[in-house]
């Protein structure tokens, strides 16, 4: 049986992966912090994100190694949830590749998340992996320092892909599930200006694009993992309303959102940042989208029956 290690797959899309992976026919091993009891093709072990020990043992022989370690960034960028999520993901980057390292067999391929917000605001142009234009200030750095611990890492058997992953919608979490109470509290307006770009992916391309990845070893280093059309924040909420057939939206201006992020402890930059990426080095490859058009993506994600 072909074996999948997921590192930090107990959240929104390692849970996606391993329902995906599972239903193929893998043998699917997650590593978490918490100690979990074993299921009939899925395997916990503990580990801590930062030190070796016996867990590494899981990496031999695996199919892919995919990392989707780190501290949720829906949080105040206060001093101590910085470091967490500089920590979480440097370190579990690290002792990821001091792991292969260690093996006899070690994974034919590594796949580690990033995030498509390592670009700059950008409302004047499309980011893609070639002309995209790095941004600057907190995220970014985290973004790049990942990206950057990663690619420190030689793991010369081992194939290595980073995923510049765009905001992914999908039924059991992530960003969906509060847009959608908001819109049906009627509070599903356009965010601030409104004018700032969201480049999003259903999870459906999100596990397709991983497994693609997996299968095709001509596929290396940086990938834009959004799907080809980014829309502006206002068509966003506009879809949305018209998709849960709401018809009123009360807009929300940047101070009140500061002021709702502050009470729900989160940050307005994952609402008001521009993320306008493409996906050009997967269109390049070929890869068909089986959601394309937001409109498509949340009409399954929100009116299929289940
Ligand atoms: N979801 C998106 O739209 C999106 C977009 C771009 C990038 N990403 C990146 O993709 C990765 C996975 O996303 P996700 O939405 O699945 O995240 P998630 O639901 O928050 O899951 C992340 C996992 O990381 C582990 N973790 C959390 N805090 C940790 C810490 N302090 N130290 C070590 N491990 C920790 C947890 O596993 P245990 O508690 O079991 O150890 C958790 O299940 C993240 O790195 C995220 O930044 C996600």
């Amino acid at each position: 049986m072909k074996k999948i290690v997921i590192a930090g797959g107990t959240g929104f899309l390692g849970q996606s992966l391993r329902a995906f992976f599972e239903q193929k026919g893998y043998q699917v091993v997650i590593l978490s912090r918490t100690p979990l009891s074993d299921q009939a093709n899925v395997k916990y072990h503990e580990w801590d994100g930062k030190h070796l020990w016996n867990w590494t043992g899981t990496l031999e022989d695996a199919e892919a190694l995919i990392n989707l370690t780190g501290k949720s960034v829906d949080c105040r960028y206060n001093a101590a949830n910085k470091k967490l999520i500089y920590d979480s993901r440097l370190d579990a980057t690290k002792v990821l590749g001091l792991a292969i390292g260690k093996c006899v067999k070690p994974p034919k391929v590594w796949i580690n998340a990033a995030s498509a917000t390592i670009y700059r605001h950008a409302v004047d142009k499309q980011m893609d992996e070639i002309t995209g234009e790095l941004g600057t200030g907190f995220s970014v750095d985290v973004c790049r320092k990942w990206e950057e611990t990663f690619q420190e890492q030689l793991v010369p058997e081992t194939r290595k892909v980073v995923l510049r992953i765009a905001i992914v919608l999908g039924k059991n979490g992530g960003a969906l599930q509060p847009l959608k109470k908001l819109v049906q509290f009627g509070l599903g307006g356009k965010q601030g200006p409104g004018t700032q770009f969201f480049s999003w992916i259903h999870e459906a391309d999100f596990v397709q694009i991983v497994d693609r990845v997996i299968q095709d070893p001509s596929l290396c280093g940086h990938y834009n993992v959004a799907a080809p059309q980014p829309v502006t924040n206002a068509d966003l909420m506009k879809s949305l309303r018209n998709t849960l057939h709401i018809p009123i939206g009360i807009p929300m201006p940047g101070w009140l959102l500061k002021l709702g992020a502050l009470m729900i402890n989160t940050e307005t930059e994952l609402i008001l940042k521009s993320r306008n990426v493409i996906p050009a080095k997967l269109s390049e490859a070929g890869y068909k989208f089986k959601f394309a058009t937001l409109k498509d993506a949340l009409n399954d994600l929100l009116c299929a029956k289940q």
